[in-house]
């Protein structure tokens, strides 16, 4: 197959981590005799240094005109004292909105060979297996009025929670059709105990769930959700949230298996190309020292291959040769425990690429880190 692939380094260890999920998709492309073209584009601090905005036309040009768009992350302390319209998260928003990408799909899987360095006792995590949907393009991120205001020496500053049923629904269904794949579990977060717009969510979803019978719906306050993710995170299949709520919510669940550095991310429109991102940020502090942990963002496009280019078997290679190099024992430094001596970016990267072009490259490995 021939695709052609938008992708955004952005800044911080975005630019390291991208170059890593590129060379892997590379080597796929080798072993599979697909043809990925890669077309650069900039987002986010990069991008307002060079043409004085967040998101350039060009960039959101590219993306349209690909099959799918890799992006690495945006932000850091050079840009923080900018206006809000000028930041670097910004960028994240608009291409969100103009790519209409109305989910965000984070899937938390336990790898038991990093179990050490989740914050959670094994007991606790082992086994726990989910994904967050969460609506990204409405609510209290785009909602308007958002501004302030000084009336009579008065200051008062406002943001609006606003959304269309049809958005509401839309990302619900998502989560309905997911869970049909999965365990058939879907729990809709919301606070309806106070919000009229959780209301209208937690109605919308019992009006969805009519078309799924086969899925069981049930619904739970957001900060209920927050306890029960750390409480018991194996009661979870897929969780349906709305943008803020789901911001914080999938944060607090990536983390649950260890390490922001493992968690890949899709974001879904309904006709246009599918957005990947690793789920943790810029990591400014560590930037350019070659220690970012490249699985979050390779596991993007392992997610990328599978959703938006239907390679099943291409993206399950990728996801097992991450298992077989973490098995072996490879760790950079996010997840290293007592006694490993962390790898460096490119190292796992190498790592990685020569399990999936070679089977017999995993006994080398094994044997480094025996
Ligand atoms: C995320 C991030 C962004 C968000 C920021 C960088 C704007 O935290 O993707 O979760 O809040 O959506
Ligand atoms: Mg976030």
């Amino acid at each position: 197959m021939e695709k052609r692939i938008a992708v955004l380094p952005g800044d911080g260890v975005g630019k390291e981590v991208s170059r890593g999920a590129v060379s892997i998709l590379r080597a796929v492309g080798e072993l599979y005799g697909h043809k990925f073209q890669f077309l650069y584009g900039d987002i986010g601090g990069g991008a307002i240094d060079e043409f004085g905005t967040p998101l350039p036309q060009q960039t959101i040009d590219l993306c349209k005109a690909s099959d799918a768009v890799l992006l690495g992350a945006v932000g850091g302390p050079k840009w923080d004292m900018l206006p809000g319209h000028l930041r670097p998260e910004k960028g994240l928003l608009k291409i969100r909105k103009d790519l209409g990408l109305y989910g965000n799909v984070r899937p938390v899987q336990y790898y038991s060979s990093i179990s050490g360095v989740s914050p959670l006792r094994k007991e606790v995590i082992e086994g726990a297996d989910m994904v967050v949907v969460r609506e990204l393009t409405g609510g209290l991120y785009f909602g308007k009025p958002s501004e302030r205001t000084m009336k009579k020496g008065e200051a008062s500053v406002v943001d609006t929670l606003f959304y269309q049923k049809k958005e509401i629904e839309r990302v619900i269904r998502y989560a309905f059709k997911l869970a049909s794949s999965r365990r058939g579990k879907v729990t809709s977060v919301d606070k309806a105990n106070v919000l009229e717009s959780s209301r209208m969510w937690r109605e919308t979803a019992e009006e969805v769930a009519k078309d799924f019978p086969q899925v069981q719906l049930e619904h739970m306050l957001v900060d209920n959700a927050a306890m029960q993710l750390i409480k018991n995170p194996r009661q979870f299949d897929v969780i349906v949230t709305e943008n803020m709520f789901g911001d914080i919510l999938s944060d607090e669940a990536s983390v649950l298996t260890g390490s922001l550095g493992m968690l890949p991310s899709a974001s879904v429109s309904v006709d246009g190309p599918y957005l990947y991102e690793p789920i943790h940020g810029s990591a400014p502090d560590i930037a350019g020292q070659n220690t970012a942990n490249p699985i979050a963002m390779i596991l993007s496009a392992a997610m990328m291959l599978r959703m938006s280019f239907g390679m099943e078997e291409e993206a399950e290679a990728v996801e097992n040769a991450v298992i077989q190099v973490l098995d072996a024992g490879s760790r950079t430094r996010d997840i290293a425990d007592f006694g490993n001596v962390p790898v460096t970016t490119e190292e796992m990267v190498e790592e990685i690429k020569a399990v999936l072009l070679d089977h017999e490259a995993i006994c080398n490995i094994m044997s480094a880190y025996a």
